[in-house]
């Protein structure tokens, strides 16, 4: 491996005894090195059953603030089998959430931006570019025309951004004077995240102007359905914010029918947001990029690098296809800081002040495995879906419920005779949390009590896919008969 040039001697010489600096940092950074690489070997192997904390360690847990200074090996290791006993989704039948694979470059990219710390809230010199190209990198990689964008902490935040912009754009002088008794709506499918509710209720809007558009028989969003909606409040005095089309329902994998939504926006004049927090990045991918024609219309999307994009959380952003729009709603005259002349600082363009170069991570990523790398990887997930659901429609005793669009499969576990299956499969999924072998998520699909599986980790192999069935089977079975 090539190295920088040592600017420093690895022992610290700090003037100050009280400065708390590492007496032996080469030291400790071995074990910690050592730590991780157990940790990533231990990720690439389905483990036999979740491992325990352990009654004195989880008794240390409960401790009170230590007054005196301990030992940092000591604490690293306690940190170390905590995390060790905790859920990780980097585990490859870690199935149950939307995580990652938890890239090595993100542990890297990671580490770098914490030890360095920039102050991105004002102008950060080098970090500002690496942020930027990121941004772009991504932009390409899943085909929008980005003009502005941001890292921020997750789906959540990069939707409530995309929506305090569109509200900006509908409703201008809202951040500042309120609603002056203008009521507006917003519009998402049935199945759209939560979090599309949450981030209009923090824009002040109120989850009553929440308009949820009825599904197709593919759990789409529907467009003439839309049309009727944005028409209805329009003829009624209520302004339309924005439509959130998603691409990649959190429950099902479903994706909007983007260009369609596109045309209605474009008739009302309506933003157009995108929340492909978890689904986006199959719009890279050859065999599923159709699915996401109409992305290029969007005035805003949302993907977080922390689901399929393989790197740490959080790392989520948020990419606009018009410049101004994020200083139209995040910009502020500092009387109490002077910007460098006219210059806005970052600040001016985000929702958070502090935050962490979240891009390096994805940054790292990119520029070690590069695009086509990233384009195998997510065409495996896929591959993996479809496999499970080619195991589910030979297996007798499950049921598929849906055709699954991307990677995301709910089934049941439904034996002959079985009295009462949705209490069944809640118990059957519980059960198997338990148990660790495979995690899947309870899920409810048209009401119907289910497993779900998400298939983004890039670790899971076609073999650990044909683990699935016969875990749940074996679970199931004791639960039938105990
Ligand atoms: C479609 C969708 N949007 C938004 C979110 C929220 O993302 P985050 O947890 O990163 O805030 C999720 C999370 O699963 C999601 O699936």
């Amino acid at each position: 491996m090539r190295r920088r040039e040592a600017r420093s001697p690895s022992t610290p010489q700090h003037e100050r005894a009280d400065l708390p600096a590492l007496a032996d940092r080469e030291g400790v950074l071995e074990e910690l090195v050592r730590v991780i690489c157990e940790a990533w070997a231990s990720f690439d192997a389905p483990r036999p059953a979740e491992p325990q904390l352990g009654e004195e360690l989880a008794a240390r847990l409960v401790a009170p603030l230590p007054e005196e200074p301990g030992d940092v090996e000591d604490a690293l290791s306690d940190a170390a089998r905590v995390l060790d006993a905790s859920v990780s989704p980097s585990r490859p039948l870690n199935l149950g959430y939307i995580g990652s694979t938890g890239l090595e470059m993100g542990v890297l990219g990671s580490a770098l931006a914490a030890t360095y710390d920039v102050n991105l809230a004002v102008t950060a010199g080098g970090a500002d570019l690496v942020e930027e190209q990121a941004l772009r990198w991504l932009a390409d990689f899943v085909g929008f025309p980005l003009a502005e964008g941001a890292f921020t902490s997750g789906g959540m935040t990069s939707n409530l951004t995309a929506l305090l912009a569109a509200r900006e754009r509908a409703l201008p002088g809202s951040r500042t004077d309120g609603l002056t008794g203008r009521r507006a709506a917003v519009y998402c499918s049935e199945e759209a995240h939560h979090s599309v509710v949450r981030a209009v209720e923090v824009c002040g809007l109120g989850s009553a102007a929440v308009r949820r558009i009825p599904l197709d028989d593919r759990r789409r969003m529907r467009p003439e359905a839309l049309d009727a909606a944005v028409s209805r409040d329009a003829a009624s005095g209520i302004t339309p914010v924005a439509v959130v089309a998603t691409a990649g329902t959190t429950l099902t994998g479903a994706v909007d029918p983007l260009d369609e939504i596109a045309d209605v926006c474009g008739r009302h004049g309506v933003w157009m947001h995108v929340d492909g927090a978890y689904g986006l990045p199959a719009a890279a991918v050859p065999e599923t990029a159709p699915l996401f024609a109409g992305l290029e219309r969007a005035d805003s999307t949302t993907v977080d690098a922390h689901k399929w994009l393989g790197v740490q959380k959080s790392c989520s952003a948020v990419m606009l296809r018009e410049t101004g729009r994020l200083r139209a709603a995040f910009g502020h005259e500092e009387r109490y800081m002077l910007h460098e002349g006219d210059v806005p600082n970052p600040v001016d363009r985000t929702l958070e002040y502090s935050r962490p170069l979240r891009s390096l991570r994805l940054w790292m990523a990119l520029r070690v495995h590069g695009a086509a790398q990233y384009r195998i990887w997510i065409k495996r997930t896929l591959d993996n879906a479809r496999h499970l659901t080619g195991l589910l429609r030979e297996a007798p005793d499950f049921e598929l419920l849906h055709e699954p669009m991307l990677s995301t499969v709910c089934f049941r576990h439904a034996p002959s005779g079985l009295r009462d299956p949705d209490a069944h499969n809640l118990r059957l999924a519980r059960e198997m949390q338990r148990d660790g072998r495979v995690f899947l998520a309870p899920a409810s699909v048209d009401g119907r009590a289910c497993l779900r599986a998400c298939f983004v980790n890039f670790r899971t192999t076609a073999r650990d896919v044909e683990r699935i069935l016969p875990v749940a089977r074996e679970v199931g079975g004791r639960l039938v008969r105990p």
